[in-house]
């Protein structure tokens, strides 16, 4: 295992190129299995998520190649001329959950499924209650047996008109993919609206599909039956620009994020600026300027998307223990989304939590401290707090890190950070 080492106090100054989305790759991956032709996706980032995502559909009878692009994204060229095994074990779902999505193409081309419960992970127990009752209603026989989801179809699925309780991503992703061959008209109401929902969507479009209301909360798909090849580009990484934008602001200086526009990152661009963050956009990259170190309290709620990203709270909540006051940081989409709490305690942030929300009270100094990385966000948090600290900081178990952040220590260390990655003797 490896452990990140950071000396704090450098300004940040530089260029980085931001990688593909993790989460919007994972969905198209997927995808890719809805046709017997072979796809091309551009801009797949080199992520341990997307290897363990590869490494699961390989068993299934997905054939691929890795070809290096530029800024060290990857181009995957991928076939499924056949699915071979219908059967997705715990030991490659229970690594990353998103790899349960594939009971769709699963169902879809072969009839029935074995797909191992995904299990919960550190910020919650993580439920597929609203999978199985999309299932359902699609028509599909539905049995937990042995830790596993066991779906068949005897006979057509139908389409459905379903109103979800929460507009959970995953969900709207795994209609959008069994709609888009499910003959007839499927409505989904209170839909997720993410960027990534909406470039799966387009992706499913381009392959043949009809969907509109993507973007919105009530989607409309009408079924077809048949889905082609093709040849798209993943979109930028906006939660990657997110963690770095916001390590600037915490550290001060200049950065230029590459291969990303400013509208990724809207739902942050006035935050940013509400502490001093000079915003200038270009086409396609985003130049960050901070000349002083102060930071304002802010509160944050988290929501679904347009709303502040759960994704980006740890690391808010980073930049807001060095804030000249008191933030409250509410978190309402995970239920166990404060594991960098008392990670962040521990180099002297003053933060209580009371239930659902965290106060922090900033403190001028935080002071370098041994860390453990907890979750894939959280280890991010610590790498912004420790950036600023006095002193060294010391982060293990960073594969948390590199389930979604491609080279972050590379790519810091190349605008002034004083950071290195080192083997762990001790793990
Ligand atoms: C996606 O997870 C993302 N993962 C998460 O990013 C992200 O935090 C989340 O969406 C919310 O934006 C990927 O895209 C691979 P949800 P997902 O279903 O789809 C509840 C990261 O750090 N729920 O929108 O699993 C659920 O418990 C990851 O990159 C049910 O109750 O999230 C949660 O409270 C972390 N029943 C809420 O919905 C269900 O059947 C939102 O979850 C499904 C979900």
């Amino acid at each position: 295992m490896d452990l990140i080492q950071i000396k704090g106090g450098n300004f940040l100054e530089g260029e980085i190129n931001i990688s593909g989305s993790k989460n919007a790759s994972l969905p198209m991956v997927i995808a890719s299995l809805l046709t017997k032709d072979k796809v091309i996706i551009r801009n797949i980032p080199n992520l341990s998520d997307v290897s363990t995502l590869l490494e699961l559909i390989e068993t299934l009878g997905s054939e691929f190649e890795l070809k290096n692009e530029n800024n060290s994204s990857y181009k995957l060229i991928i076939q499924t001329k056949k699915i071979k095994n219908n059967l997705a074990s715990y030991n490659l779902v229970r690594k990353m959950r998103a790899s349960f999505w594939v009971l769709a193409p699963l169902i879809l081309r072969y009839g029935e499924a074995k797909v191992s419960l995904p299990g919960g992970c550190a910020i919650g127990i993580r439920p597929i209650n609203f999978y199985l009752s999309m299932l359902e209603k699609m028509g599909a026989l539905i049995t937990i047996k042995d830790g596993y989801v066991q779906a068949s179809v005897r006979n057509n699925l139908k389409p459905i008109n379903y109103k979800l309780d929460f507009p959970s991503v995953g969900v709207t992703h795994f209609f959008l993919m069994m709609s888009s061959l499910i003959e007839g008209e499927s409505i989904l109401r209170n839909a997720a609206m993410e960027p990534e929902v909406i470039s799966l969507a387009k992706m499913l479009n381009k392959m043949g599909a009809h969907i509109t209301g993507h973007g919105t909360n009530k989607i409309i798909v009408k079924g077809c039956s048949y889905l082609k090849g093709l040849d798209i580009i993943s979109p930028p990484d906006r939660i990657e620009a997110g963690t770095y934008a916001l390590a600037l602001a915490a550290t001060g200086g200049k950065l230029k994020l590459n291969s990303i526009s400013i509208r990724e990152i809207e739902t942050l661009r006035y935050l940013l600026e509400n502490t001093d963050v000079n915003i200038k956009s270009h086409k396609n990259s985003i130049e960050l300027i901070k000349k002083n170190r102060i930071i304002q309290p802010t509160d944050i709620e988290t929501k679904p998307y347009p709303g502040f990203p759960t994704d980006l709270q740890a690391q808010f909540m980073a930049l807001m223990t060095y804030s000249k006051g008191r933030s409250r940081i509410k978190e309402t989409i995970f239920e166990n989304r404060f594991m960098h709490v008392q990670e962040l305690v521990r180099l002297g942030a003053k933060i209580e939590l009371q239930s659902d929300t965290a106060i922090v009270d900033g403190v001028k100094k935080l002071y370098g401290a041994p860390l453990m990385a907890t979750d894939l966000r959280a280890s991010a948090s610590l790498i912004i707090a420790a950036l600023r600290a006095e002193g060294t900081s010391t982060i293990r178990r960073v594969y948390h890190l590199d389930r979604g952040f491609d080279k972050i220590e590379e790519k810091l260390k190349s605008c002034g950070a004083a950071i290195e990655r080192k083997r762990d003797k001790n793990e």
